[in-house]
């Protein structure tokens, strides 16, 4: 069976174009900074983000756990949303390896932090090490942080000497939700984390960014977590076809978001709040039954989507989803609701 797969855009595959770069790419040993195309890589990285330097990294998740790494002390605390994805879903990485603890503030449903809730929970004797935010929120409905939002938050870090660092797994979905630039969205933040394997499509990899002096150290925590690789330009060549190709073309993503968001909504069973839809997250919650169960009923029918938690779905629009898809997506999801057991 074709199955309409929306369960992540990390399901997408490297494009045609991307295949040959890799076969093309001129490469060196990166661990002794001899990688040209890593270089380029990073170097494009650092200007979009308008950040000094880079460092191009195997994953997000290593991204975020290389950037606590190089902010906090061992016994010092973080303070992240309660839903964010360095709290949810990086294996507890911020505790095991940087016996660094998490302190949560609540979340919004897009994913924003209340600026009070923060500087409320910032403890004296340089305790905090660190601020997280995340944009696009994942649990958030992929929810997009603006300027100003980003900025509220950021300036309690600075009254208070504590970094602010960004997960900006989608940060370019961000920026193209809010037609601007990536440089603006982190402007306020001290460090910030991107992947080029979701919506961008890329195979592999994510770059943190941040002054000169932050990338220099986070480039020794790199090592130790065994994220210093050798000929990886085959990689990043990829990477850099994902930013000048994959880009712009993320609205389409979006667009699809939002009539998926609204078919469903009209489904009766299903709570969903369209004006929460942002970006290329939908989620909803599934009412009259085990969610599990749904979306086991929603596969057979040829529809991937996976679970949040509770009565949660989510569904991702992504380069493989056409509009096509999405008229398909909310038939099947419209016929199973109305399927009685
Ligand atoms: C917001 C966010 N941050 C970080 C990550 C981690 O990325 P990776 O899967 O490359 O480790 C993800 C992955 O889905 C994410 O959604």
């Amino acid at each position: 069976m074709e199955f309409i797969d929306l369960r992540s855009d990390t399901f997408t595959q490297p494009t045609v174009e991307m295949r040959k770069a890799m076969a093309e790419a001129e490469c060196g040993d990166d661990v002794w900074d001899e990688d040209i195309t890593v270089k380029h890589l990073e170097g494009l990285a650092a200007e979009k983000t308008g950040k000094d330097a880079a460092i191009f990294t195997a994953s997000g998740t290593m991204s975020n756990l290389i950037a606590i790494l190089t902010w906090c002390d061992r016994g010092t605390e973080i303070v992240v949303g309660d839903q964010a994805h360095i709290f949810w879903n990086e294996g507890g990485g911020v505790s095991a390896l940087g016996g660094v603890s998490v302190r949560t503030v609540p979340n919004t449903p897009r994913g924003g932090m209340d600026p009070l809730d923060v500087e409320e929970a910032i403890r004296r004797q340089n305790i905090t090490s660190m601020i997280g935010l995340e944009n696009t929120h994942n649990r958030g409905s992929g929810g997009v942080l603006t300027m100003d939002e980003t900025e509220s938050i950021a300036k309690i870090g600075r009254a208070k000497g504590i970094p602010i660092h960004l997960d900006g797994a989608r940060i370019f979905n961000a920026s193209v939700a809010l037609d601007v630039p990536v440089k603006d969205l982190c402007s306020p933040v001290d460090s910030v984390s991107f992947c080029l394997s979701k919506g961008l499509s890329a195979p592999i990899g994510s770059l943190l960014c941040g002054s000169k002096e932050f990338v220099d150290d986070a480039r020794k925590w790199r090592k130790m977590v065994g994220g210093g690789m050798r000929q990886v330009g085959v990689i990043a060549s990829a990477g850099l076809v994902a930013l000048d190709t994959m880009v712009e073309r993320l609205a389409e993503d979006h667009a699809n978001a939002t009539s998926l968001a609204k078919g469903l909504s009209d489904i009766t069973g299903i709570n969903l709040n369209t004006d929460l839809i942002e970006s290329n997250i939908v989620i909803f919650e599934w009412m009259l039954g085990p969610t599990a169960e749904f979306i086991e009923r929603l596969s057979q029918k040829g529809l991937k989507a996976s679970y949040v938690g509770g009565q949660k779905i989510r569904m991702v629009t992504h380069v493989g989803i056409s509009t096509w898809d999405i008229d398909r997506a909310i038939k099947i999801v419209g016929e199973t609701a109305n399927t009685p057991l």
